[in-house]
């Protein structure tokens, strides 16, 4: 298995090219299913997940073809067509390996009137339960049933109808599914409560371009009034901005300047106003995001994660190892997940001071970490490391870097591209 070594205390300079999102292009490749049309995706990042996705939608019976970038900030390409599906079940393998994959529900109940789903399960960061999902899909006029841990959906005879979906929470999968499933409905859908992610944007408005009728991206009421039929598209998918985070907590924690190119402020806002209160510049270029640290050690100060706008989880543990080596003492709120402190004992290997209490971890700041073999169960702890070998005494190791594969494009070529002393270890 691979690993990735680094050797702590270079500083950040240069440009790192910002790829593609991640969790926007899983549900918008999950978007072709509900034409027979091509949909084609420009700035696709070249990740396990999304390879995974193409597998899973090829099962389908939809031509997949990747055309991968072949350096660091050029775009990556996929182009589907789901003219004759042969297929609306997704195995429990399947699912177990990428939770996202649920996401195919509400295309495959759209275009067939039914789907057979493997319920996901828990996984590393918490129970994470679909049945918001579930109830979105019967507001708008599915049966569902569960059957030895599948989820079997049905829509009724002349197809979805438009309905009102109550989200108890602003839940980010559940308000995709329910755009895909209601874009073809019977009607008008009005999703209250929903999700205000960038990638439902993006997601709405590739639908948009598909042919669908969505008003309120963006907001927290999202009105669609459903059309016959989706027609094909082209659709650049939109900059990461937890790549973008991340690697501007990168420049936070080693020091330098590096301009992140390709990506906007706009969409890391919350992130970019806490990191200039710890000490670092994140202003806005013609090509993305110049982030600057000089000197002065970052400051500390306290997070609570929250959906978008707020500051995400997925960025929290990025933030945490940026807060073991902040000059005070910063408390760490996780609101989302309720398991997604597995990088606390890592980091503790490297010389955090780090306790936790329920939901809250309290970071002592300490002036500098050591290097140490560490390994993490989930993407973003496993970049956290990563990001905390970056200014720690000595060698870090990073195991288990398919962990990595599955979220980050290229990262240790980004990171070494930019100055950093940091090397992939093939097994
Ligand atoms: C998306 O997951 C992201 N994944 C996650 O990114 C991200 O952490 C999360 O949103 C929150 O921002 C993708 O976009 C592919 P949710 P999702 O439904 O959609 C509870 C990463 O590292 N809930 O918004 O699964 C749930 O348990 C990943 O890239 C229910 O109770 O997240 C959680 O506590 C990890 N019932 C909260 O809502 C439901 O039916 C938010 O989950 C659905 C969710």
């Amino acid at each position: 298995m691979d690993r990735i070594r680094i050797h702590g205390g270079a500083r950040l300079t240069g440009e790192i090219p910002i790829s593609g999102a991640k969790n926007a292009a899983l549900p918008l490749m999950a978007a072709c299913l509900l034409t027979d049309a091509p949909l084609v995706l420009s700035n696709v990042p070249w990740l396990a997940d999304v390879r995974f996705m193409g597998d899973i939608l090829h099962g389908l019976g939809v031509d997949v073809s990747h055309a991968r970038n072949t350096e660091p900030g050029e775009s990556g390409r996929v182009a589907l067509r789901a003219a004759n599906l042969t297929g609306a079940a997704a195995d429990y393998d399947i699912v177990r390996k990428m939770r996202a994959s649920f996401v195919i529900l509400g295309p495959l109940l759209a275009r067939l009137g039914h789907a057979r789903i493997s319920m996901p399960g828990g996984c590393a960061i918490g129970a994470r339960p679909v049945d918001f999902h579930l109830k979105a899909m019967e507001a708008l006029g599915a049966t569902i049933s569960l059957e030895e841990g599948y989820v079997i959906a049905t829509a009724p005879a002349g197809g979805l109808k438009g309905g009102r979906i109550d989200l108890p929470f602003p839940s980010v999968g559940a308000t995709e599914n329910a755009l895909m499933a209601a874009a073809t409905a019977k009607g008008e859908t009005v999703i209250v409560n929903a999700a205000m992610e960038p990638e439902i944007d993006d997601v709405g408005r590739c639908l948009i371009a598909m042919g669908a009728k969505i008003s309120g991206l963006g907001t927290a009421t999202i009105t669609v009034s459903g059309v016959d039929r989706l027609h094909g598209a082209e659709h650049s998918v939109l900059p990461d901005r937890i790549e973008t985070g991340t690697f501007a907590m990168a420049v936070a924690i080693a020091g330098g300047e590096v301009e992140l190119t390709g990506t906007h402020r706009d969409l890391i806002g919350t992130v970019a106003t806490l990191l200039e209160s710890v000490g670092t510049t994140v202003t806005q270029t013609n090509r993305g995001i110049a982030v600057q640290r000089n000197g002065v050690r970052p400051v500390a100060v306290d997070v609570t994660t929250a959906p978008f706008p707020g500051f995400p989880t997925d960025l929290q543990a990025q933030f945490m190892a940026l807060m073991a080596t902040a000059d005070g003492t910063s408390h760490i709120k996780e609101t989302i997940f309720e398991n997604r402190f597995m990088h606390v004992p890592e980091l503790a290997r490297m010389g955090a001071d780090i306790h936790v209490d329920g939901d809250v971890a309290r970071v002592t700041g300490v002036a500098r970490l050591r290097g140490a073999p560490v390994m993490a169960t989930d993407l973003r702890a496993s970049v956290s490391l990563v990001l905390a070998g970056l200014s720690a005494e000595g060698e870090t190791t990073v195991n288990r870097v398919y962990h990595l594969d599955r979220g980050f494009e290229r990262l240790e070529e980004k990171l070494s591209r930019a100055g950093a002393n940091i090397e992939r270890l093939s097994a």
